[in-house]
């Protein structure tokens, strides 16, 4: 086993200096789901790549061994980022690692607990802003050009080196490209990540980006100053890799759609019925595929298609938390619990 870095190195554009910082990241399975697609009904093959069990439970590993591999290489101390929740759970740990300190800048009240825990956990200082993502990025921006630190959000051009190499697993593993590749679309550097990791391998699956709804400036055509909803990862109205999203999702033959809060939480509800739980976020690639699938508008009888699930269910317990009734409560009792469950 290794991490990433040493399994792909030659396949990617990192400065001869860049150290090897690794929690052995990457190799996440590529999971059929034929339930799932026989319920989608549009006689597809579909894969679910389970990004959510890379080291911090999600693909944000893969790039941010990169980005803080080069910044060690080059001496660098302190990191910083603004995060939805899971860039800052990974830039924490990976600058633990690697012995550096660590500022995360998040949305006051807007990132769920099991990323802020996490963030905590590998000893970052979480600043909340009293703002949104957006505004905080503008701040960690502005920061990097003052003070000396390096900023590791997907800005960062080794963010997107590693990030390709979730392409490279899934061409290795089928054997060869998908028809479709559908993902969620917050910042927009994923599917940029994706479509260089493709393009260098002469692999084109068409790309589907999937947007909330309540937070789609990329399917409207114009930012969006306050960006709402459940799905917190991708609460994001001035996506930074936008122009490069857009560019990606046309070279492909592919789109960029939004999905409702209420389709999200439906696939999360759908996929973990198949054993596979992920958070809201990564449940919307999967929920524009339905949508689009329902509406007529592809055709998919007999394609192969990989939906990027991009973080693991555990990072946001209270969505599912908050929503339940209490589990039902029985006395040591053998009679009263054969009684309960015969109800
Ligand atoms: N899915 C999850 C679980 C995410 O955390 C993110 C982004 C995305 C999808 C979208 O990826 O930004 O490359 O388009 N999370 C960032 C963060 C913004 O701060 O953790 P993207």
């Amino acid at each position: 086993m290794s991490g990433l870095l040493a399994k792909y190195r030659t396949w990617l554009d990192l400065p001869a200096y860049t150290l090897d910082i690794t929690l052995h990241e990457g190799g996440t399975p590529l999971i059929p789901m034929p339930r799932l697609a026989a319920e989608l009904g549009g006689g597809l093959e579909l894969y679910v790549k389970y990004e959510g069990l890379n080291p911090t439970g999600s693909f944000k590993d893969r790039g941010m061994t990169a980005a803080i591999s080069e910044a060690a290489g080059r001496g660098v101390q302190t990191v910083i980022c603004a995060s939805t929740g899971n860039t800052a759970a990974s830039a924490a740990a990976y600058a633990a690692r690697a012995g550096m300190k660590a500022i995360v800048l998040i949305p006051q009240g807007k990132v769920a607990a099991g990323k802020l825990a996490g963030a905590v956990a590998y000893g970052a200082q979480v600043v909340q802003v009293d703002g949104s993502f957006d505004d905080a990025l503008g701040l960690v921006v502005e920061l990097s050009h003052r003070q000396p630190v390096a900023l590791v959000n997907s800005i960062n051009p080794y963010r997107l080196e590693g990030q390709k190499t979730a392409a490279f697993e899934i061409l290795e593993t089928l054997g060869g490209a998908p028809d479709w590749l559908c993902l969620p679309v917050g910042n927009a550097g994923n599917i940029s990540a994706y479509w260089l990791g493709f393009q260098q391998r002469g692999a084109r699956p068409r790309l589907l980006g999937v947007q909330a709804a309540g937070a789609a400036p990329l399917v409207l055509g114009q930012a969006v100053e306050q960006p709402e909803t459940v799905a917190t990862a991708i609460r994001i109205g001035r996506p930074a890799r936008g122009e490069q999203a857009l560019a990606a999702a046309e070279e492909s033959g592919g789109r960029i759609v939004a999905a409702s809060d209420t389709a999200i939480l439906a696939m999360q509800t759908r996929l973990a019925a198949e054993g596979v739980w992920v958070e809201p976020a990564s449940a919307a690639g999967l929920a524009g595929l339905a949508d689009e699938l329902s509406a007529g508008r592809l055709d998919l009888q007999g394609r192969r298609v990989v939906a990027v699930c991009t973080g693991h269910g555990l990072k946001d317990p209270e969505v599912i938390t908050g929503r339940m009734a209490a589990p039902q409560v029985v006395p040591v009792d053998l009679g009263a619990l054969e009684r309960l469950l015969a109800d």
